[in-house]
């Protein structure tokens, strides 16, 4: 079924870039902005604070589909809820991060989230922001974006990211967190973290935010005209 706004899949791996692209190129185009990432991350908080193991793909499979997983919508963007609770800051560390990766290794997961992404992103008129979006979750995406930076500069961005949130942050241990966790989500067997075939690969290392932001913009509005 054609929809009348197009779906934009921004794929790409950890500290590409992709969070804050993915917001501004929303609010530029008037697009809903759907940060897949923390629903995974969402889930293994909720698996952490219930007892359930990161490795325990049946047991993350029945809590995805219990959960009740979500956004709500306030002026700095969505915040991830769940339960209906607003839980955006305890999903936002180096931790459920990595948590985050471990339980998006189990196709159980990745089943149960399925339906969730797709729901949320139907009608269009949407950015997606992912790992698998334009291979898996929309692969009739309207737009598909590959985001990449180098290891270093993805690093950087990361540590600065978690410093302006007050958490402390090592370069050297962020650095090799990114490598452990781009080989553990481009290895493993459902959904590896690839880019589309039909999608346009964008390297944001040594571009600013702005030209980024502009390059996105750029290609959607070429294909809504
Ligand atoms: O983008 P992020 O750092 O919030 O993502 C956290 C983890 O979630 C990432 O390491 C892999 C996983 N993920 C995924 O497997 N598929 C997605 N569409 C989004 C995230």
């Amino acid at each position: 079924m054609s929809r009348s706004r197009p779906v934009v899949a921004l794929d790409g791996p950890a500290g590409a870039g992709k969070s804050s692209v993915a917001q501004q190129v929303a609010r530029a185009l008037g697009f809903v902005l759907v940060d897949t990432g923390a629903l995974y991350r969402g889930l293994a908080l909720a698996a952490s604070e219930r007892g359930v193991s990161w490795d325990d793909g049946l047991a993350l499979g029945r809590l995805a589909a219990e959960l009740k997983l979500g956004f709500h919508a306030t002026e700095s963007g969505p915040r991830l809820t769940l339960d209906g609770v607003d839980r955006e800051d305890a999903i936002r560390t180096l931790s459920m991060g990595d948590g985050a990766s471990r339980v998006s290794r189990h196709p159980e997961v990745r089943e149960a989230l399925l339906g969730i992404q797709r729901a949320l992103g139907s009608d269009g008129g949407v950015v997606l922001e992912g790992r698998d979006i334009g291979t898996v979750v929309f692969p009739d995406a309207e737009v598909k974006i590959f985001l990449t930076a180098s290891a270093a500069e993805r690093a950087k961005r990361r540590v600065m990211d978690l410093r302006a949130r007050g958490q402390e942050a090592n370069l050297e241990e962020v650095l090799s967190g990114i490598v452990e966790r781009d080989t553990r989500d481009s290895t493993r067997p459902v959904a590896p973290l690839t880019a589309a075939a039909d999608a346009v690969h964008v390297d944001t290392t040594g571009l600013s935010f702005e030209e980024v932001v502009a390059k996105v913009v750029g290609l959607v509005r070429e294909r809504m005209s």
